[in-house]
């Protein structure tokens, strides 16, 4: 089989980038492990930033996004017992976020690229890439029990944190950034109306908690744990007595629980490989970076990272110019690192250390103090959790 780029991974980075070249009439075939109904199975984040809308809105990829997604205009702080409100349109000359889950984004994505006739090989098992470094590549792969061989001008790793892509490169020609955290969150996903029409980041004594939500109907709730604790010994009742611990009185008393949907402990880390382009093979997404989920930022880099690459390769293909591969890295990690930055300061700002002493607890208190008495304090985290421009 031939195409003119070979992409690794149906996550969002995938199909986002498979369909924006198909748009262009760039040939694509995605290469992906898992089976469909695993992909659209996976439970991930919900926050969209403008940017990330754009993408699906010239793709026409939007309708059931803006039927069903949720514009927020704000979201609140809460700490020392006390609501904030960050009033995220003010702050930003209007603009706002929309929560739709990156499950439904997927499946929209992936409606289109099967109603375009798009090729997409499922549970494609040991994939290997091949001469990335010179002028054909190629891409070998299992699939119903016989190995197969694609063959491409460029290679797009979207394959995640544990895909086969940035694995390939060798150690020596990539350099890795990382910080690990001592905790972890575990999230409930609960068919309940949220506490509130906005999203809410708490920070308690008894550590980090959020509140957020997929529709007016369901919920998705998330308290810090310790990164030996498994979800197995969280009872529903368990979670909901935690996370009402961690809540203002009057917030704690207007939570609706209910049984649970999924419930699941997720790690945090920051995480950077450089360069994101090696010869003919293109890192985007989770392939190249991680970021702890406090600023909801994962989905949306990934976006931006998509939106690079796809000019890159638009220019490439269409335009016979290496101008913008040749640029690719650079652009891409310039916004990576500022979202990297953002998510980390979040993260430190917010969550209880095991080896923070008083003297880090009341640097905690005293930033957020100051952050929700600073208008220019708040304009800077406000502009941040709407995103950067690309
Ligand atoms: N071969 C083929 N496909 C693979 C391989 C492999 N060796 N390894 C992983 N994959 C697939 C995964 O099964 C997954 O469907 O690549 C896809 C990668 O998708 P994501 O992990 O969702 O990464 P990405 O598309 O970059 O999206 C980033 O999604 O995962 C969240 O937190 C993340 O919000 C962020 C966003
Ligand atoms: C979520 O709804 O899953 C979510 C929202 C905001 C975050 C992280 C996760 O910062």
């Amino acid at each position: 089989m031939r195409t003119q780029v070979a992409i690794i991974g149906a996550g969002p980075s995938g199909l986002l980038l498979g369909q924006l070249l198909h748009q262009a009439g760039i040939d694509t075939v995605i290469l992906e492990r898992r089976s469909r109904d695993y992909v659209l199975a996976r439970i991930r984040a919900g926050v969209l930033e403008q940017g990330t809308v754009g993408l699906l809105d010239k793709l026409g990829a939007s309708a059931r996004l803006h039927a069903e997604g949720l514009p927020h205009s704000g979201v609140d702080l809460l700490f020392g017992g006390q609501r904030h409100r960050i009033a995220l349109d003010r702050l930003t000359g209007g603009k706002h976020v929309t929560i739709y889950g990156q499950t439904e984004m997927t499946r929209d994505l992936m409606d289109q690229r099967e109603a375009q006739g798009g090729r997409t090989i499922f549970e494609a098992d040991d994939v290997v890439l091949h001469g990335f470094d010179g002028e054909r590549p190629y891409v070998t792969y299992m699939a119903e029990g016989s190995c197969r061989r694609l063959d491409c001008e460029v290679i797009a790793g979207c394959d995640g944190y544990h895909g086969v892509s940035r694995a390939s490169v060798p150690a020596g020609a990539r350099q890795i950034f990382e910080r690990v955290y001592p905790f972890g969150w575990l999230g409930l996903l609960a068919e309940v109306p949220p506490v509130s029409d906005e999203l809410i980041y708490v920070r308690s004594q008894r550590g980090f908690a959020l509140c957020s939500m997929r529709s007016h109907a369901r919920s998705r709730y998330y308290v810090q744990c310790g990164l030996d604790e498994h979800a197995g010994d969280w009872s529903d009742q368990r979670f909901w007595d935690e996370l009402r611990r961690r809540l203002d009185p009057a917030t704690a008393e207007a939570v609706t629980t209910g049984p649970s949907i999924e419930k699941s402990i997720a790690p945090l880390r920051s995480f950077v490989a450089e360069p994101m382009r090696f010869g003919r093979l293109f890192l985007a997404g989770d392939a190249a970076h991680i970021v702890p989920p406090t600023g909801a930022k994962g989905l949306n880099l990934a976006a931006s990272d998509v939106h690079y690459l796809f000019e890159a390769l638009r220019e490439l293909f269409i335009e016979n110019s290496e101008a913008g591969i040749d640029a690719y890295s650079q652009k891409a990690l310039a916004r990576v690192w500022k979202a990297e930055r953002f998510s980390w300061w979040l993260t430190s700002l917010m969550h209880r250390f095991p080896d923070q002493g008083p003297f880090e607890q009341r640097m905690q208190q005293a930033e957020l103090d100051y952050l929700v008495s600073s208008d220019h304090a708040m304009a800077a985290l406000a502009e941040n959790y709407v995103g950067l421009p690309y």
